[in-house]
């Protein structure tokens, strides 16, 4: 062949392979590839390609459910890009373990409650797998990409800011914030002229700034609240299941790790402000407090043991080495980023269903108006929120009926053999779902029906105790599981007796929308008025 023959001449032509070594049983091959042209070996290249993604993800499938082919390399990415509640039950129904391949990954989907039980509680072959940008977005370095051992011994650091005493120490935070933005749930009712207006934004906004002010006190200005609770959006609208590997400016991945990197840095000055004033012996009034103390506690503690003197008091438990103020912030936005879209999504449905279910409303206002002893501006301290068991129940019932958090995605370590027949490929995403075992009619009776007097008179917090996988269990089960459900419990009680409130449905106003957790399709229209007593 000429070297001029043609511009799209393959540049293996004319190559002297003999010359270079290579055994005389490849040459007709090698000859062959020297004959062709540039697009005949692309076109070559991508077929082999396109074969052995298919062959990869049918031999991966094995024996579980899954489409019989998948769309070249691609897979249902566009979908994954929207991602719809019917698609994903039509998955779990599909199937106790069903899959789909999207790009390179692999991805298992457990359905029934046994099946993500054993994922959750399988940390010698899984660990948890967060979105690709995740890293990102909370620094490579944080302690919730920790697996094993490091990641007991870390947790077991932050147990202590979740107690019940420390717990109490932010209710009054809490009620303030409460007050405030019901103010301004009636305010934007009026400025509606008493039209209905969606709340989901102002559910996540309201839940944004509870979250601020339990986690960094009143170290960060009312400001730096309304604006991290505004930009929190970019945030999640960041999270999706596959992004871009670079961050690109101006796309999605590049907004949501600017907000990330606005709190990042509110949280390291609050860090510093802490530090001062927890030095000089000051209350604990939020999360970061509690920590902070712990670690200049157990830095007292080493340095005393170092110089030998005897300290008084108990040795604190575990002994915490020192944290920059970066370090801190980095911690405490990782409980931002765990609850805001978790606690955003059960606000917004509360508020829908106690709207629609005036008899449960009733009841919630009318336990908590006798807890704080007929004032309805009363605070209530822990012992009286633990008191009102039907409150709670309303909660914990909600949080079955909605779970805000549909899967829990993990990776497999190393091969995992979750049934006698199948084998999780290493490196596949391997996803539990929660919906599932919360709907098992086996044990809820009319699962699709909300009835918070299945966990006040019922049976269900008993014979659901393995079904209950809204926070989910094994090593990494929900840290803030109980503060989630005190403060949502303080939230929907303190509501009741300040204002009144109106559902207005629309046709999709039952319909799931997805959007990191599950929210109503139109976004909940609400309208407010003061409670007159
Ligand atoms: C209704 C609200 C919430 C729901 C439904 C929820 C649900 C979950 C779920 C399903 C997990 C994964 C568990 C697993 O892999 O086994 C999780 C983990 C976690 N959650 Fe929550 N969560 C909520 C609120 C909160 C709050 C308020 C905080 C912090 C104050 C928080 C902090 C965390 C942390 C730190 C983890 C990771 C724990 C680890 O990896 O060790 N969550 N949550």
């Amino acid at each position: 062949m000429s070297v001029n023959a043609t511009s799209f001449s393959s540049p293996l032509a004319n190559a002297k392979y003999a010359a270079s070594g290579i055994p005389a049983q490849l040459e007709p091959v090698m000859e062959a590839i020297s004959q062709m042209g540039i697009w005949t070996v692309a076109l070559t290249i991508l077929a082999v390609a396109v074969v052995y993604d298919q062959f990869s993800y049918i031999w991966q499938k094995g024996s579980i459910v899954g489409p019989a082919w998948k769309a070249p390399f691609i897979g249902p990415f566009l979908q994954s890009m929207d991602p719809k509640f019917e698609e994903y039950y039509a998955k779990w129904t599909s199937g106790p373990l069903s899959c789909v391949s999207v790009f390179h990954k692999f991805v298992v989907i457990a359905s029934t409650r046994d099946m993500a039980r054993k994922i959750f509680n399988a940390p010698a072959f899984v660990k948890p797998c967060v979105v690709d940008v995740a890293p990102k977005l909370l620094g490579a370095d944080n302690w919730v990409f920790l697996d094993g051992k490091a990641h007991v011994d870390f947790r077991k650091g932050l147990n202590g800011l979740f107690t019940r005493r420390a717990l109490e120490c932010y209710l009054p935070g809490q009620e303030e914030v409460y007050k405030t933005y019901f103010k301004r749930f009636l305010q934007i009712t009026k400025d509606a002229g008493g039209k209905p207006v969606p709340f989901m934004p102002e559910m996540r906004e309201l839940m944004c700034a509870v979250s601020c002010r339990t986690f960094v006190g009143y170290y960060i200005s009312d400001e730096a609240v309304k604006k991290i609770a505004d930009d929190y959006y970019l945030i999640t609208a960041a999270l999706e299941l596959v992004n871009f590997p670079i961050i690109i400016p101006f796309t999605k991945t590049w907004y949501g790790k600017k907000a990330a990197d606005m709190v990042l840095a509110e949280f390291s000055k609050c860090a510093a402000k802490s530090k001062v004033r927890m030095a000089a012996g000051g209350e604990v009034t939020c999360i970061m407090d509690g920590w902070v103390k712990q670690i200049l506690e157990s830095k007292k503690w080493r340095e005393a043991e170092e110089k030998g003197i005897k300290v008084e008091g108990t040795k604190p438990s575990p002994l915490l080495r020192d944290f920059t103020d970066y370090e801190i912030a980095q911690t405490v936005f990782t409980f931002l980023f765990a609850s805001q879209d978790a606690t955003s999504s059960a606000a917004t449905w509360l508020f829908q269903i106690m709207a629609q279910r005036p008899d449960v409303l009733d009841r919630v206002r009318e336990e908590n108006y006798k807890t704080r002893n007929g004032d309805i501006h009363a605070p209530v301290t822990m012992d009286q929120l633990e008191s009102m068991t039907y409150t709670r129940a309303v909660v914990k019932e909600l949080l079955r009926y909605r779970p805000p958090v549909l899967m829990v995605p993990y990776m497999a370590k190393k091969a995992f053999p979750i049934t006698e027949n199948y084998t999780v490929p290493k490196g596949a995403m391997v996803i539990p779902t929660t919906y599932m075992a919360l709907r098992d009619p086996e044990v809820y009776t009319n699962p699709d029906e909300f009835d918070p007097e299945r966990y006040y008179s019922g049976d269900a917090e008993v014979k659901g105790a393995k079904n209950f996988l809204v926070f989910g269990v094994g090593p990494h089960y929900c840290l803030g599981q109980h503060y989630a459900q005190l403060n949502l419990a303080l939230f929907v009680g303190k509501a009741s007796l300040l204002m009144d409130w109106k559902h207005h449905p629309t046709p999709i106003s039952e319909e799931i929308k997805v959007f990191a957790t599950i929210f109503p399709k139109d976004d909940c229209p609400l309208t407010f008025e003061e409670r007159k007593w």
